[in-house]
C-alpha cells in the first residue's frame, strides 16, 4: 500500500491520529518532524533558532522526499510540509494524501493545550496567535484543499473521538474491512 500522509495546519492532531490510523491499519508511523530531529540529532526549534526557517525547509524537503516514498506506513507532515517546495504535488504524485481540516477556533483551542514548542508561534500573546491562525490558515488551505482527500477534525475535543476520526478516514479511503 501507498504512503497514506496526513497534512493540516499545527495542532489539528496529525501526529494522534496518525499514529491511531496506522495502528488500526497495522501500517508504521512516521512524523517528519520527528524524523527529521532524529536524522540531523536537533529539536525543530532548535534548527529554527540555530540555522533559520530556510534551512528548516530544505531539510523537510529532502527529508519527505525519503519517507513519503515509503510503502506501508502513515506519514504525518509538519504544517508547513504543503506549503513549501512544491511538496503538495510531489506528495500527491507518489502517496495518498488526507487534509485534517479543522477551523480557526479548534485550532486555537487545541494550541492553549499543546505542549509542543511551535517556532512560528512562539512569544505571541492569546489576541495575537488567533489572529496569526486565522491568517496563515487562509493562505495556507489553497495548499491543503490540494490533498486528494479531507476529513473534517472538528469533533476532536478529546481523546475519545480519535476511533471515530480514524473510521472516517477508513471510510474516505474504502480502508474499512483491511483490519490487522
Ligand atoms: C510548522 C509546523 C510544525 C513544524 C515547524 C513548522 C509550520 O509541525 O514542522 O514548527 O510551518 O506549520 P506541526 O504541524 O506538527 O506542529
Amino acid at each position: 500500500m501507498k504512503c497514506i500522509v496526513l497534512v493540516g495546519y499545527m495542532c489539528v492532531g496529525k501526529t494522534t491520529v496518525g499514529k491511531a490510523l496506522a495502528k488500526s491499519l497495522g501500517l508504521t508511523f512516521y512524523d517528519l518532524d520527528w524524523y527529521i530531529e532524529e536524522r540531523f540529532h536537533k529539536r525543530i526549534p532548535q534548527i529554527f533558532a540555530e540555522e533559520g526557517e530556510e534551512r528548516f525547509r530544505d531539510l523537510e524537503r529532502r527529508m519527505l522526499r525519503e519517507v513519503a516514498e515509503f510503502e506501508n506506513v502513515v506519514l504525518s507532515c509538519g504544517g508547513g510540509t504543503p506549503i513549501h517546495h512544491g511538496n503538495m504535488d510531489y506528495m500527491n504524485g507518489v502517496a495518498t494524501t488526507v487534509y485534517l481540516q479543522a477551523s480557526p477556533t479548534t485550532i486555537c483551542e487545541h494550541l492553549k493545550i499543546s505542549k509542543g514548542e511551535r517556532p512560528l508561534l512562539k512569544g505571541k500573546t492569546p489576541e495575537e496567535l488567533e489572529k496569526f491562525v486565522r491568517e496563515q490558515l487562509a493562505q495556507r488551505t489553497l495548499y491543503y484543499e490540494k490533498a486528494q482527500y479531507t476529513v473534517n477534525v472538528d469533533i476532536l475535543d478529546d481523546y475519545d473521538k480519535i476511533d471515530d476520526v480514524v473510521r472516517l478516514i477508513r471510510t474516505k479511503l474504502s480502508l474499512l474491512s483491511e483490519s490487522i
